[in-house]
């Protein structure tokens, strides 16, 4: 029977092929140990000399990292193998044999690993990250689809910036100018206009200088924009997703978090409602705590860290100046100088990983926006038509995929959370 890894399981005490990359081997006189992968999973595999052909157990001895093979044996169950399953090798066939690995399984530096990335992806760990991500994605489909959401594809190609203007992609569309996506957001407000409650996941693309380990060029957002819902109720939505990914992770990755040495208890008190604490407060906090930090000012990755270190949980900071804040951002009802927005910073130091807002909705207030944040109108006048043909209160929000991913798997830096990062100074691999 041909199978995978993953399926192993409904094998026990049968003869299965598989089609494998060795990962690993140790050996003694008697027996060698085999740790075989095949992008599911990973399993030991065990060649005894007393039960095998002379010839099989010196092919074993033989294999170097990272050969392709086809392995043939008898599957058992194996209490101290993390999947549970062992494999007692009958026989081997070379696909094709692979000659000094770059990646051995001794100690190597970030950018030596960064420079093979596309061979790093193999190892164990970097196969857990993928598919907590994969995780990630697969259940914010489930949520989304299963509230009434529809996926809409925002472009990439873009003529005009959502985010500001200090960090954009800029191409050539022909003779146009152009630039690549910062957010979907625009699109999707047109998007939730036509079909209620809608969902984007794509790639975006920030021309960040900043070398962070929160910070990547181009990194993957999640963007939901819902009709007749205001800020309020989307902070509701916003807590019953995060929570809703949080458990699907613990679920389903159980032997990736494992493979990770994730504390989960970390994660599993993480539930709806989540603590929210106003920008005002938040200044106030920072401030009692000797942090060189102004009312009007940004907070750094330091200080969100304070404050979410306070919590221990995520933690909406609501209402932050309109100055700081996008220009599409709803003025708070009664006061003019702060805006209907939150920002999710995730526990243990991960840093933001949702800004949303309620939209402005009235016509006259957006031009004034314009003006002052310096953008030309005319790139913005289907955007502004939104505003004349049947406006309604609206809001959403955006979640930035990697740094959920560092989150949840315990990652320190986003560049092992997307298969090929982009960062400052590296497009290789
Ligand atoms: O806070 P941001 O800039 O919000 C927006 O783009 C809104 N238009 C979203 C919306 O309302 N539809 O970005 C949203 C999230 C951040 O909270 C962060 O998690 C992530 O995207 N993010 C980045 N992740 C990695 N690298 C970067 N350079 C990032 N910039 C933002
Ligand atoms: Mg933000």
């Amino acid at each position: 029977m041909k199978t995978t890894i993953s399926e192993v399981g409904k094998y026990v005490e049968q003869i299965i092929t598989m089609g494998v990359w060795l990962a690993n081997k140790r050996s003694s006189g008697k027996i060698a140990f085999l740790q075989l992968r095949d992008g599911t999973g990973f399993i030991q595999g065990v060649v005894v000399k007393a039960e095998v052909e002379e010839k099989i157990f010196q092919q074993a001895k033989d294999l170097t990292q990272e050969t392709s093979l086809y392995v043939t044996g008898v599957v058992r169950e194996d209490e101290r193998a993390p999947s549970g399953y062992e494999l007692s090798v009958q026989s081997i066939e070379i696909i094709h044999e692979a000659k000094d690995y770059p990646i051995t399984p001794k100690e190597h530096g970030t950018e030596f690993l960064m420079d093979h990335r596309h061979l790093w992806l193999r190892s164990k760990r970097q196969h857990a990250i993928m598919q907590i991500r994969n995780e990630i994605i697969r259940s914010t489909y489930e949520f989304f689809n299963e509230n009434g959401f529809i996926k809409v594809d925002p472009p990439i190609l873009t003529g005009s910036s959502a985010e500001g203007t200090t960090n954009l992609f800029h191409t050539k569309y022909f003779d146009e100018d152009a630039y690549l996506s910062q957010s979907g957001q625009l699109y999707m407000e047109a998007a939730a206009m036509a079909f209620n409650k809608v969902f984007s996941f794509g790639p975006t693309f920030r021309a960040e200088k900043s070398k962070t380990r929160r910070h990547l060029i181009e990194f993957w957002m999640i963007e939901p924009e819902m009709a007749f819902m205001d800020h309020e109720e989307s902070l509701v939505l916003q807590e019953s997703y995060v929570s809703y990914v949080v458990q699907a992770v613990l679920s389903n990755c159980k032997l990736e978090l494992k493979a990770l040495d994730r504390d989960i208890s970390k994660l599993e008190k993480i539930k709806a409602p989540f603590p929210r604490i106003s920008y005002d407060d938040a200044i106030e906090f920072l401030k009692e705590r000797e942090y060189d930090i102004k009312w009007g000012e940004d907070f750094g990755a330091p200080h969100e860290t304070a404050i979410a270190e306070h919590y221990d949980m995520p933690v909406f900071i609501v209402n932050y100046p309109k100055d700081i804040k996008a220009f599409y951002m709803k003025p708070h009802p009664t006061r003019d100088d702060v805006v209907l927005c939150a920002d999710l910073i995730a526990p243990e130091g991960y840093g933001e990983i949702i800004g949303g807002s309620q939209r402005i909705d009235d016509e006259k207030l957006l031009k004034d926006r314009y003006e002052e944040h310096n953008l030309s109108e005319d790139a913005y006048q289907w955007y502004m038509d939104l505003r004349k043909y049947g406006s309604v209160p609206h809001s959403g929000f955006g979640l930035g995929l990697e740094r959920t991913v560092a989150w949840l798997s315990g990652t320190e830096h986003v560049r092992e959370t997307i298969p090929f990062p982009r960062l400052l100074n590296r497009l290789y691999p």
